[in-house]
């Protein structure tokens, strides 16, 4: 199974990915994982990465893309993966189909950008797993803790209220017109697409999920 996971900056992508991860046994690829860890390691691309990122802007498609072929050629993405974050341009879903790489599912989720202001404001994310909770409407077990390995929970840097509207932005400029992009390979029969209502609970968009992917 291979899915790509559609939306806004907060729109729950990685939230779900969790919870497909858990149920179907594929790994979740978050773009914004990978380049978050690599900016925690220190290492080149880190190093290139950070100062885009924390200003909400996006890393070139070339990097992007050469890291995601690198990641889809491991091991573990032979029955499949989840696509979180990416491809989030048009030119990364054309390396997509132009490698060959053919996806099943698109997985909208449709939340309304005063919605995600408000939600962000609330994240917070356990850095070593990208594990992601909201102080009211996804709360960890123990206050400021991960619920798996007990460490500091902590805000993203490009969670402030200014860089998300300039992600949000940058959304309906370069990604949302992967929406059509994606409803027209579903017409020809190339995956399918569904959209969600993503500001429903976390569980009945997890509920959703199931009835859709099973
Ligand atoms: P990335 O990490 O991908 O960020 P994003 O797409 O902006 O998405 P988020 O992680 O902010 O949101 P999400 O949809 O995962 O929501 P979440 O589940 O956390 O990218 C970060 C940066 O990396 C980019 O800005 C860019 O610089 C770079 N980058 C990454 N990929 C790239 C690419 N392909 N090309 C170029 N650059 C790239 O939920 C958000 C909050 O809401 C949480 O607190 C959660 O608990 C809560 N929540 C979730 N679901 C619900 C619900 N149903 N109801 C109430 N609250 C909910
Ligand atoms: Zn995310």
């Amino acid at each position: 199974m291979r899915i790509i996971l559609l939306g806004a900056p907060g729109a729950g992508k990685g939230t779900q990915a969790q919870f497909i991860m858990e149920r179907y046994g594929i790994p979740q690829i978050s773009t914004g994982d990978m380049l978050r860890a690599a900016v925690k390691a220190g290492t080149a691309l880190g190093i290139k990465a950070k100062e885009v990122m924390d200003a909400g802007q996006l890393v070139s498609d070339e990097l992007i893309i050469g890291l995601v072929k690198e990641r889809i050629l491991e091991d573990d993405c032979e029955k499949g993966f989840l696509l979180d974050g990416f491809p989030r341009t048009i030119p990364q879903a054309d390396a997509m189909k132009e490698a060959g790489i053919n996806i099943d599912a698109v997985l909208e989720f449709d939340v309304a950008d005063e919605e995600i202001v408000k939600r962000m404001s609330g994240r917070r994310v356990h850095p070593g797993s990208g594990r992601v909770y909201h102080i009211v409407y996804n709360p960890p077990k123990v206050e400021g803790k991960d619920d798996v390995s007990g460490e500091d929970l902590v805000i993203r840097p490009d969670d402030e209220e200014s860089i998300v509207r300039d992600r949000l932005a940058i959304y309906h400029e370069q990604t949302k017109p992967l929406v059509s992009y994606y409803g027209k390979e579903a017409e020809l029969g190339n995956s399918k697409y569904f959209k969600l209502d993503g500001t429903q609970s976390v569980e009945a968009i997890s509920n959703q999920l199931v009835e859709l992917l099973d």
